[in-house]
């Protein structure tokens, strides 16, 4: 199955230098990956809006050089940031075998965040899924005859290697990864748009603004997180609910029963942290100020009769959801009583992108 991602073009590639830019948004995930296998399989099927005003943007300059060591230098906002390379480094290595000619060239990575970087949003995602934008495109300048849809799937196959949830990022819409029964096309290598003539109007209109409720890092890293699932009480258990929760979703996202889809996107973000509360050794990404908005959020829900929803990633801010048509009265409500929740008053307005 992976052979069809092996390039067509020699490892010893003559070629000129050269430069490639791409744009790539963050996704949230509505039901959600947590647990791996080797070489970046999911354990699960996800599926994740993939937003608007949260991107990565990079430019990948390359030209070539002697001698067979990786060579990359990556500048964030302009400032070369020493620690960043190993990753890419890594990310290369995992690569390497669908992407022969990557030690014939000397790499700059300029890359750009639309969301600050101590915001506590991760940019993995987005920047990952430029990153391998950048590379099918370079691929393409060296010669290579992918066609379009052949290069969108071989990109997202490349961002799946450098993060996972990364390889959703590369489609708008509905983005699904991982094999599900009820999805015969979907796959463990890559991700997939969902159809759009199988969504209700109401969710391709659907809001996403993130309260920052914590800037910084993260006690835990997800890689972290991840491992610990392999030795889980509840892994088995966990991996087969996630599937059926997608399977329960698709019938939702047509119907367009907002509460229906609200229950489900609020019960897995719990779940996921739940799954993380219960890992030996134990480990919380949620803050009081997480729980105190979870609280508000219900409050709201209950006095109003509004649909508006929260899910989580792995940290403690807050994605709340909602349709357009509360999107005004949302907006008081997070002024007037949520934003008191984020650290410095701070949060992002975003939309999910279709
Ligand atoms: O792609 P990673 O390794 O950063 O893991 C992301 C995991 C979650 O954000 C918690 C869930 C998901 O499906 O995006």
């Amino acid at each position: 199955m992976e052979q069809q991602f092996i390039s067509e073009l020699p490892a010893n590639i003559v070629f000129s230098a050269g430069s490639v830019k791409s744009k790539s948004p963050s996704n949230i995930a509505l039901i959600k990956y947590w647990g791996k296998r080797e070489n970046q399989i999911p354990t699960n099927a996800s599926i994740s809006y993939t937003l608007t005003n949260s991107y990565t943007e990079t430019e990948l300059k390359f030209e070539p050089k002697s001698g067979n060591d990786f060579d990359v230098k990556v500048f964030l906002d302009k400032n070369l940031q020493t620690n960043f390379a190993p990753k890419i480094i890594q990310f290369f290595e995992r690569i390497e075998a669908y992407m022969p000619f990557l030690r014939r060239f000397r790499f700059e990575v300029h890359t750009h965040n639309s969301f600050p970087h101590s915001s506590g949003i991760a940019s993995s995602a987005s920047g990952m899924s430029a990153m391998a934008n950048c590379l099918i495109k370079m691929e393409k300048l060296l010669g290579s005859s992918l066609n379009e849809e052949q290069a969108h799937r071989k990109a997202s196959f490349l961002a799946r290697l450098g993060s996972g949830s990364a390889c959703r990022s590369t489609y708008k819409g509905l983005v699904v990864w991982g094999e599900n029964k009820a999805l015969p096309n979907s796959s463990n290598l890559y991700a997939i748009k969902y159809p759009n003539q199988q969504i209700h109007s109401v969710f391709i209109h659907f809001h996403d603004t993130i309260l920052l409720i914590h800037e910084g890092e993260k006690s835990v890293s997800s890689t972290v997180g991840h491992q610990l699932m392999d030795r889980h009480p509840y892994a088995e258990k966990r991996f087969i609910e996630a599937n059926k929760n997608l399977e329960k979703l698709l019938p939702i996202l047509k119907n367009g029963d907002v509460f229906a889809f609200g229950k489900m996107v609020e019960h897995e973000a719990l779940t996921l942290h739940a799954m993380m509360m219960t890992s030996d050794p134990a480990f919380m990404l949620m803050k009081p100020q997480t729980v105190a908005a979870i609280d508000s959020i219900w409050a709201y829900r209950k006095k109003t009769g509004n649909p508006l929803f929260f899910t989580l990633d792995a940290g403690a801010n807050i994605h709340l959801l909602y349709p357009d048509d509360i999107a005004k009265e949302v907006h008081e409500f997070i002024k007037n009583e949520l934003k008191q929740f984020c650290e410095k008053g701070n949060y992002i307005h975003d939309q999910v992108n279709f």
